[in-house]
């Protein structure tokens, strides 16, 4: 029986599309989550889900062994970062404790490889854009500072054993494929709230700042289609098959501003978006925008849905499928 791929929160956004394209691809693939934002429906029939927490060293331990796993994607974490300034603990928790004790199992049990998701938030506010991976690693919030913190544990580790991982850090992840879709309770991004506006189920939108130094005065961000960060992951356990380690960002090189952003759900969807000017949210640098060019040349990974609107596309399509999100 061939080794299995583990996929630690793979009924999230990221990671369901990642379990579709593992699966698609032959691979044998078992997803392990908690369900505390992940859906069960997101997951492929024919793909087991053990339902628990990468923090339960017994139960992480029984599954690497009874499913034959040589390597880890994992995802499993808290995302909101908002949240995280306000329970930094619950942060340092899970994204962190749960990560190392996951890393102790994947020893005791010899598995070596690891593909971590991690985040353009390590960067924190950036001295120059596009941003590349020897940038400054300042975190200005506890989540950033948790992908971070995990990253040193797995560089720490990988020196001092035969550890190999890949750290991805991504950018503004958008999109959707025919199954699987953006469902987040409660949303914060920028994408599916416009979405929503225009399905009605928002009465408006609220722009966070509009005097950043930008030309349209709001914050621009480097939008990365989903289906190309889950190809990234494959290419990821490719590079640790063949003895490569190493951090990578993950964007398009190219920013779009939160105005760009509305215009574009406007023009896909054919509805007008009634907004709002707002104060700015803390915590927002006024542009990411990403180097890729070291994914591209030691992966091989190049984005093959490098336009907004094909991004907010399929998610719009995704939505129209599913008006209620997973629960329809
Ligand atoms: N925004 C609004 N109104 C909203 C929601 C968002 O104006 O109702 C703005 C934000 O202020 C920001 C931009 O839209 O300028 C994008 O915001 P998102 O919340 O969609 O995404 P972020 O850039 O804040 O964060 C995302 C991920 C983080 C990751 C970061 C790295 O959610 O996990 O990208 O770039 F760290």
């Amino acid at each position: 029986m061939p080794s299995s791929v583990l996929v630690t929160g793979g009924a999230g956004y990221i990671g369901s599309v990642t379990v579709e394209l593992l699966a698609g691809s032959g691979r044998r693939v078992v997803v392990l989550d908690d369900l505390s934002k992940g859906h069960r429906e997101a997951i492929p029939a024919d793909v087991p889900l053990v339902v628990g927490s990468a923090g339960d060293s017994e139960l992480v331990s029984t599954l690497l062994r009874e499913h034959e796993v040589d390597s880890v994607i994992h995802f499993a974490a808290k995302s909101l970062v908002g949240e995280s300034m306000e329970k930094p603990g619950d942060y340092y928790e899970a994204n962190v404790v749960h990560g190392a004790r996951l890393l102790e199992a994947m020893e005791a049990a010899g598995v070596r490889k690891i593909v971590f998701s991690s985040s353009a938030g390590v960067y924190g506010e950036p001295e120059s854009v596009p941003i590349g991976e020897t940038h400054r690693t300042e975190p200005v919030n506890v989540y950033g500072d948790t992908k971070l913190a995990f990253e040193k544990i797995l560089r720490w580790r990988a020196g001092a054993s035969d550890l190999g991982f890949v750290s991805l850090r991504y950018f503004n992840a958008a999109g959707a494929t025919e199954r699987c879709g953006e469902d987040h309770d409660p949303e914060t991004h920028l994408i599916p709230i416009a979405l929503k506006v225009a399905q009605g189920k928002l009465p408006k939108l609220t722009v966070f700042g509009d005097d950043y130094e930008t030309p349209d005065g709001t914050c621009i961000r480097d939008y990365i289609d989903v289906r190309d960060l889950a190809n990234a992951h494959i290419l990821a356990l490719d590079a640790l098959d063949s003895g490569r380690s190493g951090v990578y960002n993950l964007g398009n090189g190219e920013g779009w501003s939160v105005l760009n952003v509305i215009d574009t759900v406007e023009r896909v969807t054919g509805k007008t978006l009634p907004r709002e000017m707002g104060e700015r949210r803390e915590g927002d640098p006024a542009k990411l925008v990403a180097s890729s060019a070291l994914a591209e040349s030691e992966l091989g990974w190049k984005a093959t849905h490098p336009e907004l609107a094909d991004m907010v596309e399929a998610a719009w399509s995704w939505l129209v499928d599913h008006p209620e999100g997973y629960a329809a």
